[in-house]
């Protein structure tokens, strides 16, 4: 792979046409370290478009970490209704205390010790917020990764090795989050949408004329 004509082409459509999400931009333009972490929580179980209402919802009722620190946790539990998965708005509470105390994490291992935070939540925060070279990796990274390299069965060291290598280490965060939308708008499991494709150039499934066989549905 031309791996550095191919991040330009992804990145370059990623600023052209990536999703206006607002946890993507703070209050200044810049990315907010809060806003981002509120955001990257929510969605570990709740889908964007679902996401959105919930994310205004909570930073209008906690509009900095301090507010949500000094909350009852009633209220932050009251401002989560219906979004489920309530051990989320417990870990952010709790965690809230800690970032209150101490500052936003300034490193990979700093966001992963806060509770509610994984592995794949602090590679996206450490790129978003620190410009670390941190690769997500979930199903739609696997699904993007397979594609391009015609992998019918993925293991998650070889997506994870996959992923790595191809990150920008110029624009990790922009990486992350146009791998992202290039999965949840283009590469979709079913039909993919080659033809608006800014990779399928290089796109090894599109060349088997069956993008869609990759990955092999899970046996089991
Ligand atoms: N899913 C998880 N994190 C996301 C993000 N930052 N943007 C869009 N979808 C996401």
């Amino acid at each position: 792979l031309p791996v550095p004509a191919l991040r330009a082409a992804l990145l370059a459509w990623f600023d052209r046409a990536g999703r206006d999400l607002p946890w993507r931009r703070g209050p200044e333009g810049g990315r907010d370290p809060y806003r981002a972490w509120v955001a990257e929580v929510l969605l570990q179980q709740t889908q964007v478009a679902r996401g959105l209402g919930y994310y205004d919802r909570f930073l209008t009722a906690f509009p900095t970490v301090q507010a949500l620190a000094a909350a009852p946790i009633d209220d932050v539990l009251k401002a989560w209704e219906g979004c489920g998965y309530y051990a989320r708005a417990r870990n952010l509470h709790r965690a809230a205390g800690l970032v209150a105390a101490q500052g936003f994490p300034t490193t990979y291992a700093g966001w992963l010790a806060l509770p509610g935070v994984g592995p794949y939540t602090a590679a996206a925060l450490s790129s978003f917020t620190l410009n670390a070279p941190c690769a997500v990796n979930d199903g739609n990274v696997r699904r993007v990764l397979a594609r391009l390299r015609a992998q019918a069965v993925p293991t998650p060291a070889w997506v994870q090795a996959q992923a790595d290598t191809l990150l920008d280490p110029a624009r990790p965060g922009a990486w992350n989050e146009a791998v992202m939308d290039l999965g949840a708008t283009v590469c979709i499991p079913k039909a993919p949408r080659c033809a608006q494709c800014p990779v399928s150039a290089w796109c090894a499934a599109r060349a088997t004329g069956q993008p869609a066989a990759y990955p092999a549905p899970k046996v089991r």
